[in-house]
Formats: structure tokens, C-alpha cells, sequence
């Protein structure tokens, strides 16, 4: 059986078209899925790889917590340079986003609570997105990991990223909205 009949992946059927405005990394309409996710969990919210904070901001006015904002200005590789000037300047000052510049895959996540839902959008190598994936994983109990930068089906897609959920849709769910780059694990119970 060749890999792609083995993939547990669902597309979920829309018709998408990117929107990107200034300082915008998704677009607008992968927005909207962030946050039909968000919206459905009540708790506390993990970002990793914020950069300016737009959808820090965003996620900031449907979370009933706390949102966890972190980036690191430092790359964590070198051949993923992204522009870190101005980092968290959409989120700043917001009363329900705390903002830690730090690497996420060395950072102590041990005073995090609650958390129940993680968008990732950082390191976007497989070394990278698996650490991100596993801390998330550890953290939440029932919620949802979305990623960012995950498509079949244009070639502006991360290797990194996927081949990591290529791998993780082997042994569990993953869904993907059509012509978006997001992908979303629930996790129920702890798995
Ligand atoms: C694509 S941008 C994030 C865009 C943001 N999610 C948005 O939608 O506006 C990726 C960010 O990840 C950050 N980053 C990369 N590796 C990281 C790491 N190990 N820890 C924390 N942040 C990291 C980079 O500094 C960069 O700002």
C-alpha cells in the first residue's frame, strides 16, 4: 500500500483563497479556522512563533484565559531567518497575552496551565516542529495543535513540516481545510 492510502488526513472541503495584509502571516481565511478552533475550547492558549503578534492579537479576543506568546529573536536555525524586528508589537500591552522571548524547544513550560489549545507556526524543520509537537502534547489534555505551513497540494510548502505530519497522520487524525496550510490534531483524553 503506498504511503498516501495509509494517511489518516481528512480535507475538509472549502474554497479558500489567500489574503494576506500587512505583517500578516496567514491568510485571512486561515485566520478564521485558528479561531473556529479557538472559539470552541475554553482555557488557556499557547503561540509559538508570533513574530509581530497579529494573530496573537486575534486569538487574544476569543481566548477566555491567557494567551502564551512566544518567539525567539535569536534563530533557532540559521537557514530560517525571519525578520524579528518590531517581535510581539501587535500583542503588546494586551491584558490577557504574556509575552516570553524565548526558544520554545528549550523553554520551561512547567507554570503553564490549562492549556487547550497550541497554534504552531515556529521552526519550521521536522527536528523542530516534532519538539514543538511533543511539548504541546505533554501540556494539553483535551484541546487542539494547529500548525501552519502544512499543504499537499501547492509546492510552497515547508519539508519540514510536511514531512513531520505526513508521519504523525500514520497513527492518528489529522485534519486539513482545502487550500489552506493548516493542519489540526485533537487531542481527547491525553492522546
Ligand atoms: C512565520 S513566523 C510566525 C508568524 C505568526 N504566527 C503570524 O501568523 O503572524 C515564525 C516565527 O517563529 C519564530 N521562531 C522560529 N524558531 C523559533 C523557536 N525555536 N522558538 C521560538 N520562536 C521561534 C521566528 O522568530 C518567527 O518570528
Amino acid at each position: 500500500m503506498g504511503l498516501e492510502n495509509m494517511l489518516t488526513k481528512i480535507s475538509i472541503d472549502c474554497d479558500y483563497k489567500y489574503e494576506y495584509e500587512q505583517d500578516d502571516y496567514l491568510g485571512k481565511h486561515e485566520l478564521d479556522i485558528l479561531l473556529y478552533y479557538a472559539r470552541k475550547v475554553k482555557g488557556n492558549f499557547i503561540e509559538i512563533g508570533c513574530n509581530k503578534g497579529l494573530t496573537t492579537k486575534a486569538l487574544s479576543k476569543v481566548c477566555e484565559g491567557i494567551v502564551y506568546a512566544i518567539d525567539y529573536s535569536e534563530p533557532t536555525n540559521p537557514e530560517q531567518q525571519y525578520e524579528c524586528v518590531d517581535l510581539f508589537k501587535h500583542c503588546l500591552n494586551i491584558e490577557n497575552v504574556k509575552c516570553y522571548n524565548k526558544n520554545s524547544q528549550t523553554m520551561d513550560y512547567s507554570k503553564m496551565s490549562n492549556i487547550v489549545l497550541a497554534f504552531i507556526d515556529a521552526d519550521h524543520t521536522y527536528e523542530g516542529v516534532k519538539k514543538d509537537f511533543e511539548n504541546m502534547k505533554k501540556l494539553i489534555k483535551n484541546g487542539y495543535i494547529i500548525f501552519h505551513d502544512y499543504s499537499p497540494e501547492t509546492t510552497f510548502c515547508w519539508n519540514g513540516v510536511a514531512n513531520f505530519i505526513d508521519e504523525l497522520a500514520l497513527t492518528r487524525e489529522v485534519l486539513l481545510h482545502k487550500g489552506t496550510m493548516m493542519a489540526v490534531v485533537e487531542v481527547k483524553d491525553g492522546y
